[in-house]
């Protein structure tokens, strides 16, 4: 007896003192398993296997139920190559009982190994298929050899490590096996680094915290703030790892999510519904990160050239002669704009596809006004269409029913209503195979009134007013999944639709949720091009990956705050990461009243957004340059003629982004990665390679402390131009006057084109060109220009075009120049080769002796040509 129960205790201590071992991880490490509440209780913890250790700081996120280190999953067996990498089963360990509901026994690993840096694989369940996020990816044929990754599997407690192979940095490691339930699939990876960037849509700084901090994608018509979902879904993060050497990964799934980084540094992908699939690039570059994820979710569309001027917009002008006016106030004071846009007011009861033809009676006339001064118009659609005006007085609900293209209500099978602008709404389905026909009906009835340009889409998360329809939500378990990421108002439904509702073919909003913005830009994006056979022009709140093949996206309704003027800049940078190059926040800051000095500050800054728009809330103080006092105007107008200089620049960088998925507005981190202070600023930005702006961010401060990585600078603002910085990588103190220029400088090794600037881009792309050159510390330099009639669709490549390339080598400028069929003139005026203080013996111009030369402010050669862009030149100095 005695001896047996010595036998006991001794068993009992021996389980114990595994259990400590298992459980012995230190605070940082520990991965959550009880992530829907902090703190966890403990019996609700030890029911899913877990280990649970209260902590005696409930403020410092550390979870109190996490997974112990041989927490048991998935068992991998029968792990064979197949022609495009590897694939093998998934065995869930037999008496592993998680708790988690309906979880799959059986799942399959595919591993693909798509390109030398892209690596795919996906968790799929082993007996039937389940949801899957219907956006195009590239088919593969076979494996790439000589891949720059290694991919190693661990089976017993199966896991992932993918490690640099060059290197030897690891990757990925997913320590933490997947739980995989029907309804909360669950994945967890060491980090290598801590400079973490990307994850959005969210509010905050550009570099990802990693100290407990979960992120949500759900997609939210959302005020920006910290912690909460926002309207788009970008579950895409690139990691600059301590060599400089960058990769990224992409979980493609539009379920709800959360993403959360400890401190570790570790990451633990939660979603509740759909496949784990997963995309890994491996750079090294972050510039071809971002190349090798745009590869996947589509390249940038071509933006029409006048899409690249100033954008005016506001809330409230109440009538379209007010509108027209602040148009007529903006050429008179010779301010540049392009175009000129509308929100809501303009419809007639918030009806989409109408106009109040008592309040904006002059609407197509102040269009046609436009279009006649080299104008564009845009105005706002929102999804909801009115489903209560008089039978047969509403084309756009009446359409929709026949063709059957609004999401259902589960309970009834009619169309589901919400509550949004007009009142009682029902909702287009953009995925229903219908929908271009019916919005093609809709855009095109609108478009025999009024000639617009452009499309802008909002509160397509979809938004809406009351909780999941005006009837409610039915109990089921896409209303009350047995998980719930911790969204904004606690439940899916929450201003939104009920996550039950049914799309085409039986599919669930549940899944496709937050795909309503993506779609509806696709849709928008094909109609236009079909009604107007130029390029499209769409800006839309809501986004996911892929987006940015069908238009751009501004960061929605942003406070008139010196702290949401700092931060746009981070959503800039982000944005460019997801594919959305055009993107831009709005200037002066959309709700609240701005002021004259931050309303400055903000069109300096906003004149370098690769989508500048002012646009303003309803009964706040105007905002357009026009309603503040002609000194004020001065230098809202210089920035945007210093944007307007340089178009010819960002309409190169958008082509590039077109062509090879480039960011057109970046981080420092993404061309300096090896500069940790670099990888920390979000600050200030560059367009390309070769711009960096920097501009004045505080209240009453008339200077900027801008960080310049290793390299040269010249200064090509009025007051300082050409003065060079010849950096270690420093900080240097730059003064910024409220009314003098924003801080911009030209990177040594840089040629930029650019355009004498005019009051739109009609007239200035009339202008002759100007080039930029900046040598770097071996004289060296280079540069690209491309150039067309920036509307026409670029089809098949079949667009007349001109693609030039500057080189400058050995005091010698030299353009190659390949024109496709491209016929108008491309007058060059003046070249500016900076970083030369005496004038050279010599300037010729294709071997012919230069008279007009002249040293600027003592540090620049400029020289007077004339030529032709399109034919090849040679410039050259002794
Ligand atoms: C992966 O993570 C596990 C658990 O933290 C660790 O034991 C292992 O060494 C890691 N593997 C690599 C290659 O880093
Ligand atoms: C707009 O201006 C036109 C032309 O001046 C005028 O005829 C019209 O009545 C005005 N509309 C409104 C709503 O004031
Ligand atoms: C409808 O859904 C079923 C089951 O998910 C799928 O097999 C079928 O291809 C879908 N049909 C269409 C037309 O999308
Ligand atoms: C795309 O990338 C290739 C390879 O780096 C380069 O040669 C080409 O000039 C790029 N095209 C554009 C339009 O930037
Ligand atoms: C800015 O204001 C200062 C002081 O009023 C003045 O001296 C300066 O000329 C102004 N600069 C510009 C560019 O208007
Ligand atoms: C120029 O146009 C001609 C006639 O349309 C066409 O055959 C040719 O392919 C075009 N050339 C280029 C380089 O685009």
């Amino acid at each position: 007896m005695q001896f047996l129960s010595l036998y006991l205790s001794l068993i009992l201590l021996r389980v114990c003192i595994i259990e400590a071992i298992q459980c012995s991880i230190e605070n940082q490490d520990r991965v959550d398993c009880y992530p829907e509440t902090i703190p966890a209780v403990k019996e609700h913890c030890e029911q899913r296997g877990c280990c649970y250790n209260s902590n005696p700081n409930v403020n410092d996120n550390v979870p109190w139920c996490f997974f112990p280190t041989d927490y048991k999953a998935y068992k991998l067996s029968d792990y064979k190559t197949t022609p495009h990498g590897f694939q093998g089963d998934l065995t869930l360990t037999s008496g592993a009982s998680h708790h988690f509901v309906d979880e799959i026994q059986q799942l399959k690993l595919l591993v693909y190994l798509e390109t030398e840096t892209r690596l795919h694989f996906k968790i799929v369940d082993a007996n039937k298929p389940r949801y899957e996020v219907p956006i195009q990816t590239p088919a593969l044929q076979k494996a790439a050899e000589n891949t720059a990754y290694k991919v190693d599997v661990q089976n017993n407690r199966f896991g992932l490590i993918v490690t640099r192979k060059d290197t030897g940095v690891v990757i990925l490691n997913t320590t933490i096996a997947p739980i995989y339930s029907d309804q909360f699939l669950q994945m967890s990876s060491a980090l290598p680094t801590n400079d973490i960037y990307g994850l959005g849509e969210r509010h905050g700084g550009a570099l990802v915290s990693t100290n407990w901090n979960r992120l949500l994608f759900w997609a939210r018509d959302q005020r920006p703030q910290e912690n909460e979902n926002l309207y788009g879904d970008h579950a895409f993060y690139m990691g600059i790892e301590n060599d400089g050497k960058a990769h990224g990964v992409f979980l493609l799934n539009s379920n709800a999510k959360e993403i959360e980084l400890q401190p570790s540094p570790a990451l633990t992908w939660r979603t509740i519904g759909g496949i784990l699939d997963f995309y890994v690039f491996l750079g090294p570059t972050p510039e071809e990160v971002v190349q090798q994820y745009t590869q996947v979710i589509g390249r940038t569309f071509m933006p029409p050239y006048w899409s690249l001027g100033f954008h005016l917009c506001r809330w409230g002008y109440g009538s379209s002669n007010n509108t027209w006016d602040i148009v007529k106030r903006m050429r008179e004071a010779k301010i540049p704009q392009d175009v000129q846009w509308n929100d809501i007011d303009y419809m007639s009861k918030r009806l989409d596809f109408t106009y109040d033809k008592t309040t904006f009676d002059t609407l197509p006339q102040m269009v046609e006004d436009l279009h006649e001064n080299g104008q564009h118009y845009i105005m706002i659609i929102d999804p909801g269409i009115s489903n209560k005006q008089p039978t047969g007085t509403y084309p756009a609900y009446k359409q929709g029913i026949e063709l059957d293209v609004f999401i259902k209500d589960p309970r009834t099978n009619a169309p589901i209503s919400g509550e949004v602008w007009p009142g009682s709404t029902v909702y287009p389905d953009y995925t229903h195979p219908n929908i271009n026909s019916y919005w093609k009906n809709q855009l095109s009835g609108y478009e025999d009134k009024i000639n617009f340009d452009g499309v802008w889409v909002d509160m397509n998360e979809p938004s809406n007013f009351v909780t999941g329809s005006t009837t409610g939500c039915p109990n089921n378990q896409y209303e009350d999944p047995p998980y719930v990421p911790h969204v904004t108002g606690g439940k899916l439904q929450s201003r939104t639709l009920c996550s039950s509702s049914k799309h085409y073919n039986e599919t669930i909003h549940y899944n496709v949720h937050s795909l309503t913005g993506l779609l509806e830009m696709k849709a928008t994006s094909e109609v236009m091009a079909s009604i107007r056979k130029k390029r499209p022009f769409v800006i839309s709140r809501s986004t996911f990956p892929s987006a940015g093949m069908y238009g751009g996206h501004w960061s929605g309704d942003i406070t008139s705050t010196w702290p949401d003027l700092r931060q746009s800049i981070a959503s800039v940078i982000n944005f460019n990461m997801f594919g959305i190059p055009m993107v831009g926040a709005d200037i002066c800051g959309f709700s609240g009243s701005t002021n004259e000095e931050l309303c400055i500050r903000w069109m300096q800054l906003g004149a370098f957004y690769p989508f500048s728009r002012n646009h303003n809330m309803k009964l706040t103080r105007g905002q357009a340059p026009v309603d503040f006092s002609t000194p004020v105007q001065v230098p809202m107008r210089n920035a945007l003629l210093k944007r307007y200089l340089f178009l010819p620049y960002l309409y190169t960088l958008f082509y590039s982004s077109h062509i090879n998925g480039t960011t057109v507005a970046r981080g420092l981190m993404i061309e300096f990665p090896e500069d940790h202070t670099a990888r920390k600023i979000d600050e200030q930005f560059m367009w390309g390679s070769g711009l960096l702006i920097s501009p004045c961010l505080y209240v009453s401060s008339s200077r900027v402390n801008a960080y310049f990585p290793r390299g040269l600078w010249y200064d090509c603002t009025t007051e300082n131009f050409g003065n060079k910085i010849n950096s270690q990588g420093q900080y240097e103190t730059l003064s910024a006057p409220l009314n003098g220029s924003i801080p911009l400088h030209i990177r040594g090794g840089n040629i930029i084109p650019a355009q004498y600037p005019e009051l739109n881009t009609v007239k200035s792309r009339k202008q002759p060109f100007i080039l930029f050159v900046a040598p770097d510390n071996t004289g060296k330099a280079c540069g690209q220009l491309y150039w067309d009639d920036g509307e026409t669709l670029l089809g098949d490549g079949s667009i007349k075009h001109v693609a030039i390339d500057f080189v400058l080598l050995d005091n010698t400028l030299s353009s190659y120049a390949s024109n496709f069929n491209y016929t108008e003139s491309m007058m060059v005026s003046d070249i500016s080769i900076f970083g030369i203080s005496t004038k050279p013996k010599s300037v010729t111009f294709n071997k012919k002796e230069i008279v007009k030369t002249e040293i600027v402010n003592g540090n620049t050669l400029r020289v007077e040509v004339s030529a032709d862009l399109k034919e090849n030149f040679e410039l050259k100095w002794v």
